[in-house]
This record gives structure tokens, C-alpha cells and sequence, in this order.
């Protein structure tokens, strides 16, 4: 099974978590898009009923494309469940997002689900989190002075994600920082607070103790993993 197809059935497989009635929040990128794309068939094909809430603007294209009813998150006051992808997770469940620059809306949405599943292909299973570059959305303004304060807090070089000779804009109109702090955070939950203390961070991609369970993808097929004491198990 090349690493397409993996992505595809275990994308496939996370829909089965979504029951009619629920809310669900639609995460980004191109192993939850088979998710959202599957969803859109039950919805057409069984009569799947639910609403959905899109992390990134390129979600709501496809959720739309695919016929899934999309909600305000500000509308409601909880969702049911939010499946999304991660860059990388670690044996606690905990998450590097923002890989695709939509962890602000992603985390706005995980924070207000009631569970969380994760689909991944098995790359992105690690020891300690870190050798992917962590994504922190910082504001347009003094962002170098940002980027300096993140480089000497993680003692780490941090650079400006760049497309097209720009700085990447996110959708809600701010850059991506990329730290590159190697395999080396072993307290996820100190270093996210570390940061967020720094007036420049709008978010960080640290998403820690969100991820119930995880729906992986590798050579031998898909298996599901769920944290003990998390909401799913
Ligand atoms: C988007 O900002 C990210 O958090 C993605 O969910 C993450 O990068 C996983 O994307 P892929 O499934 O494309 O690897």
C-alpha cells in the first residue's frame, strides 16, 4: 500500500466515529480531506445527518463541494466530535499541527469538541516531539522581534515560512513561524505555555491532551489507537 492509499482508507475509516446528529469539526489537510470527502457520500449515499465546522477555508471549499451543512462554531456551544491530521504525535497523544498554517482555527475547534480523533499515516508516530518544525502563528506586526524572542526561548533557529518569495498570510491574516527545535520536546505542555506567554504568538501548534484517540495508517493496514482515560475509551 503506498502511502496515498494509506492515507485514503485510514481517512476513510476515521468517518465511521460521525453518527447522524452529531456536530462535527472538519480538520485540514490531505489525510482528513478523505474524511470530509467520505462524509459527503454517507450524507448523498445513506442519508448521514449532520453539520459540520471547517478549520481552514480550504476545507469549507471542499465541505461545500461534497454537500456537508456548515455551522458557525460561534453559533453552537460545543461539537460532538473534530477528526483531523497531525504532523506528528507522541506516546502521550500529544500533537504537532500546522503543518498546512491552519492550527489557530484548528485549535479553536479542537478546544470546543468533544473528542478528538487524529488520522495519520505511521511517519508521523514519534519518540519525543520536534524533529517536525513546529509551526506558531505570530502577528504581522514586529514579527522579526517575535521570531528573535521564540529563537532565544528555544534556543533554536526560527524562520518566517515563505510561499511564493512572501511571507505564507494564514486565513485569519497572520504569518507562520517555524522553530526548529529538533526532537527535544519532552514537556509539550510547558513549552506551549512558554510561548503563549510572548505578546507577538497568536497560537502555537502544540496540541496537548486534545487527542483521544488515532487512527493510523501504515504498511500493514489501519489500526486505531485510543489514550487510556481519554474521552473515547
Ligand atoms: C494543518 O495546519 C495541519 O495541522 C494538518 O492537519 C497536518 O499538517 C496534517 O496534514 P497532512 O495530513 O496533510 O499530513
Amino acid at each position: 500500500m503506498d502511502i496515498d492509499d494509506a492515507k485514503r482508507i485510514a481517512g476513510i475509516e476515521a468517518a465511521n466515529f460521525v453518527l447522524s446528529g452529531m456536530k462535527v469539526g472538519l480538520g485540514t489537510g490531505s489525510t482528513v480531506k478523505h474524511t470530509v470527502v467520505e462524509l459527503g457520500r454517507r450524507i448523498k449515499d445513506e442519508g448521514l445527518e449532520i453539520v459540520g465546522v471547517p478549520t481552514s477555508l480550504a476545507t469549507e471549499r471542499l465541505a461545500m463541494e461534497v454537500g456537508i451543512p456548515l455551522i458557525e462554531l460561534s453559533d453552537v456551544d460545543s461539537l460532538d466530535i473534530v477528526i483531523d491530521g497531525a504532523d506528528e504525535y507522541d506516546s502521550n497523544f500529544q500533537l504537532i499541527k500546522g503543518g498546512g498554517a491552519a492550527l489557530l482555527r484548528e485549535k479553536i475547534v479542537a478546544q470546543q469538541s468533544s473528542a478528538m480523533v487524529v488520522v495519520a499515516d505511521d511517519r508521523k508516530q514519534v519518540d519525543v516531539l520536534g524533529a517536525f518544525p513546529l509551526p506558531i502563528e505570530v502577528t504581522p506586526f514586529a514579527y522579526m522581534t517575535t521570531v528573535r524572542s521564540l529563537s532565544h526561548l528555544m534556543n533554536c533557529d526560527v524562520s518566517i515560512r515563505i510561499e511564493e518569495d512572501k511571507p505564507l498570510v494564514t486565513d485569519n491574516g497572520n504569518y507562520i513561524a517555524d522553530a526548529q527545535t529538533g526532537p527535544s520536546i519532552s514537556n509539550p505542555v510547558d513549552l506551549e505555555n512558554e510561548i503563549l506567554q510572548i505578546a507577538g504568538v497568536v497560537q502555537v501548534g502544540l496540541f496537548n491532551n486534545m487527542c483521544d484517540a488515532v487512527v493510523l495508517a501504515g504498511q500493514n493496514g489501519i489500526s486505531t489507537h485510543f489514550r487510556s482515560n481519554g474521552r473515547l475509551s
